[in-house]
C-alpha cells in the first residue's frame, strides 16, 4: 500500500518509566529488535518507518544510552518557549538540543487540561522551538463534549489557526520538515475508546484541507499527521490503512517493549518490500 510520507510510530511515555524501568525496557526491546525481521530493520534504517519514544526528562539520558545503535529517536514531552530565565520547573529547547534531543511534543491535551496550556502558549512554544531547530509534534483534538456538540471541525480549525497565524510564521515555513501534527481526540486518550478509522480519516482530512487552503497544497501533501488515542497493536493496521493517517502517537501501548515492537511490526507490513 502507498504511504507517501512513510510511517511514524511515536510513543509517549507520559509520567512513566524512571531510569531503572527505562533500562529494563531497552534491555528487552534490544533483544526483540535484534531478532526482528530484516524488513523492519531495513525500513527503520532507511527512515520510511520512523520510531521515536518521548521519555520523561530524567529518563532521557538513560534512554539515549540504551537506544545507542538502534534507529529509535528519543524525544521530550514538553519545553518552554524561552531559551533561559526565571521559569522555575521548566526546561528550554536549548537545553534539549544541548542534550542531543531533536524532537518535542507540544500542546498535548494533558498539558492543556492539567497545566493550563492555551492556544496562545502552544503557538509560542511551536514557533520558538521550531525556530531553534527542534522537530515539534503539535497535538490537537476535541473533547467528548465538543464532538457530541458537533464542534469537532470548529475546534480543530481554531487550534490550527492559533498556530498558523500568518504565512510568514515559523510553523508555516517548517511544514513538511520540522513540524508534525498529531490528531488526538481527548475522549480516546487512555480510555480504550479508539476513534474508528473513518473518524480518524475524517479529522485528518480536515487538518490536511486546512493546510492546503491556508498554506499550499504542496505543504499539506508533505505534512505528517499522526493519530493518537488508544492505539494498540490490534487496531494500528486499520488506522494506518487510512490514506491521511501517517502514523500513531501512542501512550499505553508504547510502555511495554513487546507491544511497542508489535506496533512497529504492524506498521512495517504496510510498507512495500523493495
Ligand atoms: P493512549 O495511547 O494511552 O490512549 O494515549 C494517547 C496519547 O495521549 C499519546 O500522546
Amino acid at each position: 500500500m502507498k504511504k507517501p510520507r512513510g510511517i511514524f510510530i511515536a510513543g509517549n511515555w507520559k509520567m512513566n518509566h524512571g531510569v531503572k524501568e527505562t533500562r529494563q525496557f531497552f534491555e528487552q526491546f534490544r533483544r526483540l529488535y535484534d531478532s526482528s525481521s530484516s524488513h523492519l530493520q531495513a525500513r527503520l534504517a532507511d527512515h520510511s518507518l520512523k520510531a521515536a519514544l518521548f521519555a520523561p526528562y530524567l529518563s532521557i539520558s538513560a534512554a539515549q544510552g540504551e537506544a545507542h545503535g538502534m534507529p529509535i529517536h528519543i524525544g521530550a514531552q514538553n519545553a518552554h518557549w524561552e531559551k533561559s530565565g526565571a521559569f522555575t520547573g521548566e526546561i528550554s529547547g536549548a537545553m534539549l538540543l544541548e542534550h542531543g534531543i531533536k524532537s518535542v511534543l507540544v500542546g498535548h491535551s494533558e498539558r492543556r487540561q492539567y497545566f493550563a496550556e492555551t492556544d496562545e502558549t502552544v503557538r509560542k512554544k511551536t514557533e520558538s522551538l521550531i525556530e531553534q531547530g527542534l522537530e515539534v509534534i503539535l497535538c490537537i483534538g476535541e473533547t467528548r463534549a465538543e464532538r457530541e456538540a458537533g464542534q469537532t471541525e470548529a475546534v480543530l480549525l481554531r487550534q490550527l489557526s492559533a498556530v498558523f497565524q500568518s504565512a510568514q510564521s515559523p510553523a508555516v515555513r517548517s511544514l513538511g520538515c520540522g513540524l508534525v501534527l498529531a490528531y488526538e481526540p481527548v475522549w480516546a486518550i487512555g480510555t480504550g475508546l479508539t476513534a474508528s478509522p473513518e473518524q480518524a480519516e475524517e479529522a485528518h482530512q480536515i487538518i490536511r484541507r486546512f493546510l492546503s487552503e491556508k498554506l499550499s497544497p504542496e505543504a499539506a501533501e508533505m505534512t505528517v499527521i499522526l493519530y493518537g488515542g488508544s492505539v494498540t497493536p490490534q487496531n494500528v493496521t486499520a488506522l494506518l490503512q487510512c490514506p491521511n493517517v501517517d502514523g500513531g502517537l501512542v501512550g499505553g501501548a508504547s510502555l511495554k517493549p513487546e507491544s511497542y515492537i508489535a506496533l512497529l511490526h504492524g506498521a512495517v507490513e504496510l510498507l512495500p518490500h523493495p
